[in-house]
């Protein structure tokens, strides 16, 4: 089967790196994006042949020469060649232990039939118009895309609404609500397109002959809890932007899949939460198993392989001392 490619918003730490590198792993073409395109260049690196990819380390500031390829002819395109062309050595291949981890094991970046998964950096501010047209244009041109994983996001303080800072709430909202709404409606005609693409090349009998929508939400977005009620509300607001995109898709091969985390102690979520307060951070995540960001990274992926036909609406996964938003057994 031929790769489809994938865009991981978020992706340079935490559970969108996870996620990245998982779907890279099952022979995914992953572009994996975030403002730190440092972060996001180390984590391509762990595949080799990042290194002789043309298009690496791009960033949205550099894009105004895209590689040119019209979006149907270069997705019938892709569809048609082997990926094994593009092979990753496994020599060397990725420490799955780095320091935006999560995963572990060896990743080749190869599927058993020989076809292989990639990593593509991009630079990208989910809050700006200019860098998502800028990502929109260069995906347009470079292949088009057949998925997306609206991942980036994030809480900021945990203060009663009495005394709740308005510009945490607004950040929260900008990047999980707007910033959300802002690449999903973007990236929608790739997605289309992708869809169109593969029944005009005759390729409709092709087991993934859908295009996805993964919106990475929260348990915050069922119900909130004392602290909570920015980041609730906007997490409530994502999940009522995913489920409706869902029902507007109707009758389009188009899945829309929303993915609701508990605690997952991924390296900087409470840190930022807490504006860099590490003891109470890590306070966050003691006395109990907290998710890993792997453990989400493989919820999505599972959502991702299901048969076209079947569409994961909404997806619960809680650390099983997590029994509610409000209550955890803690030893
Ligand atoms: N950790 C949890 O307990 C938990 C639980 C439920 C749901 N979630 C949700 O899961 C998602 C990932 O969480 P995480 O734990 O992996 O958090 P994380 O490690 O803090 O990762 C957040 C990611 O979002 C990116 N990001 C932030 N602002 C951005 C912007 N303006 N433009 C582009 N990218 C931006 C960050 O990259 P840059 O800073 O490089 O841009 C980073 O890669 C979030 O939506 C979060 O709300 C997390």
């Amino acid at each position: 089967m031929a790769a489809k490619r994938v865009l991981v918003t978020g992706a340079s730490s935490g559970i969108g790196a996870a996620t990245a590198r998982l779907l890279a792993e099952q022979g995914w073409q992953v572009v994996a994006a975030a403002r730190r395109l440092d972060r996001l260049e180390a984590l391509a690196a762990e595949f080799a042949g990042y290194a002789s990819s043309s298009t690496a380390g791009r960033s949205s500031t550099d894009l105004n020469q895209p590689p040119g390829e019209p979006l149907g002819e270069a997705l019938v395109g892709r569809l048609s060649e082997s990926t094994a062309t593009e092979a990753l050595q496994s020599d060397g291949a990725a420490n799955a232990e780095g320091s935006t981890g999560g995963l572990t094991g060896d990743f080749t970046g190869r599927l058993a039939d020989g076809s292989a998964g990639s990593i593509e950096p991009f630079e990208l501010d989910i809050t700006s118009d200019d860098s998502v047209a800028s990502l929109v244009d260069y995906l347009k041109h470079s292949g088009g895309l057949d998925a997306v994983v609206n991942n980036a996001g994030g809480a900021f303080g945990l203060d009663p609404v009495a005394a709740g800072a308005v510009a945490d709430w607004q950040h929260m909202y900008d990047i999980n609500v707007l910033g959300t709404l802002r690449v999903a409606q973007s990236v929608l005609p790739l997605l289309r397109a992708s869809v169109a693409n593969v029944e005009a090349a005759g390729l409709g009998t092709r087991p993934a002959a859908c295009a996805d929508v993964v919106v990475v939400t929260s348990t915050a977005a069922l119900a909130p809890y004392v602290g909570g009620a920015g980041y609730v509300a906007a997490k409530h607001a994502e999940r009522v932007l995913a489920t409706t995109l869902r029902w507007e898709l109707a009758g389009e091969p188009i899945r829309v899949i929303q993915i609701e985390p508990g605690a997952v102690a991924t390296e900087e979520f409470s840190l930022n939460r807490f504006d860099g307060d590490a003891a109470r951070a890590a306070a966050t995540y003691q006395g109990f198993e907290p998710l890993g960001a792997a453990d989400i990274a493989e919820a999505i992926a599972w959502t991702l392989s299901r048969p076209p036909h079947v569409n994961i609406d909404h997806l619960v996964v809680r650390p099983v001392a997590q029994v509610s938003n409000w209550q955890t057994a803690r030893a």
